[in-house]
């Protein structure tokens, strides 16, 4: 069992660079499905849910190899015979269901594990199900496995879909970029209205471009794809990640000292930035995408947060941004709209001094004067990062316990924070959850 142990009260400084984007990278590599030859991305991020879709891919039967060292993976997709996304796979990571759109686009079936829900709320996937009904798959639910084909009576021709107008009821990101997947091999035009305009749904479709698609509109609510017969293999560099951006973003709030943060987007990430330059907090950004961050004498304030999908204020910041309102003097209001259950962090951050109350889907963050160290677990994902961050600005020893959560999204994490003077150290050994 590993654990993070950090002694807290440091001041960071220093250049930190962030690594390809999560969320983009997944996505790609599942896209790769579609394609008739080799695919090479660069700047892949060696974190678990990589791990985890390369071995999604690898049960597709495609040939896979990740220099870890460079970061770059190439997949060759040409010997992909099995079109089953296992439970095994889906359990462990939700985004493994991407490969359904990719997987019925090109073979004309697909069967792949129901996710559950997760920490985070139910998180279902029937939007993705409408959109494949839509371009002619015939969906059914069996023994946990969700199983589109092609439907030769509603206007597929046995193997490919149709294309078709798709409205969204929510901009949902995973159905976006499912259907967009789906729509690219499909026979004739699809419209996606009320998509998901996040930028690694725009970086998705750049990949897919590259490969021979025809999309337009990406990054607007409107996407349009005319299908084509196949895609080629191409050759991708990954955007970098926002999310760990405005991770490195608030430690420096937190922590700094001055701070460098390289590879990071401001445009990607402007809602939190200025919600942060509205805290109070020096931050600006120069034209080679470095954000800077810089202690300031003046004294912060509370600020409202409104989590919306993009380019609203992101969920996956939400659990971040709460510890360092937990340190600024005043009320702060955090209203969680995208996942119901993103409020699980609070109890463990409360443990460590915080006056956070819970009321529906809005947080009433009272901000005290400090943290103090404890054994805290990480719930999820980002929920662990922001324990992490509470760790480094509280009095003491903080242990974050179950960190597995934490390795799916962030790479070399404690080392990029240790380089900039953090007190944190990586300790694997038999300690139990608490
Ligand atoms: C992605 C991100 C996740 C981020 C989230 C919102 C990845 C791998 N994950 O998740 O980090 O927090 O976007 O920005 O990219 N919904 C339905 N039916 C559906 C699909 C979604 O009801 O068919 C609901 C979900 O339960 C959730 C909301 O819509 O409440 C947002 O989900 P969605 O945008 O699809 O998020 P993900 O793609 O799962």
């Amino acid at each position: 069992m590993s654990r993070y142990i950090i002694n807290g009260g440091k001041t960071l400084n220093g250049k930190v660079k962030i690594s390809g984007a999560k969320n983009s990278a997944l996505k790609i590599m599942a896209a790769s499905i579609l394609g008739s030859g080799k695919v090479t991305l660069e700047n892949v991020p060696d974190i678990e849910d990589v791990n985890t879709m390369v071995q999604v891919l690898q049960t597709l039967n495609a040939a896979v190899e990740f220099d870890r060292e460079k970061n770059i993976l190439e997949i060759d997709p040409c010997a992909i015979d099995v079109c089953e996304a296992p439970y095994e796979l889906v359990r462990r990571m939700r985004a493994s269901v991407l490969v359904a759109g990719p997987l019925l686009s090109r073979f004309g079936r697909v069967k792949v594990a129901v996710p559950g829900g997760c920490n985070i709320g139910a998180r279902q996937i029937d939007l993705h199900l409408k959109g494949f009904e839509a371009l002619g798959a015939l969906n059914s639910i069996e023994h946990g496995y969700v199983i589109s084909s092609v439907d030769k009576n509603t206007g597929g021709d046995g193997q490919r879909l149709s294309g078709a107008t798709i409205n969204l009821d929510f901009p949902s990101r995973g159905a976006t970029e499912n259907l967009m997947m789906a729509a690219v091999l499909a026979k004739g035009d699809t419209i996606i209205n009320n998509a998901a305009r996040e930028t690694e749904i725009t970086d998705l479709a750049g990949f897919l471009v590259s490969m021979g698609a025809d999309i337009y509109g990406a990054g607007t609510d409107c996407i349009k794809i005319r299908g084509k017969k196949e895609l080629a293999g191409t050759k991708y560099r990954i955007m970098p990640d926002s999310i760990e951006a405005g991770t490195f973003i608030t430690a420096a709030a937190l922590c700094g000292g001055s701070i460098e943060i390289a590879d990071a987007i401001w445009k990607n990430l402007e809602i939190f930035c200025l919600k942060i330059k509205e805290a109070g907090i020096d931050i600006s950004s120069a034209s080679d995408n470095t954000i800077k961050v810089k202690k300031t004498a003046k004294k912060l304030k509370p600020v409202y947060i409104s989590t919306l999908p993009y380019p609203g204020f992101p969920t996956d910041l939400q659990p971040v941004i709460a510890v360092l309102l937990s340190v600024i003097p005043g009320i702060s209001i955090i209203t969680e709209n995208v996942f119901e259950n993103r409020f699980m962090y609070v109890e463990e951050l409360n443990r460590m001094g915080a006056n956070i109350k819970i009321d529906g889907h809005h947080a009433v963050i009272n901000g005290v004067e400090k943290l103090s160290g404890a054994p805290v677990k990480a719930f999820d994902l980002r929920a662990g990062a922001a324990m992490v961050l509470a760790g480094l600005v509280a009095d003491g020893t903080t242990e974050v316990y179950d960190i597995y959560h934490i390795k799916r999204g962030y790479e070399k994490f404690e080392k990029k924070l240790a380089s900039l003077g953090a007190d944190i150290n990586l300790v694997n050994d038999e300690y139990k959850h608490v």
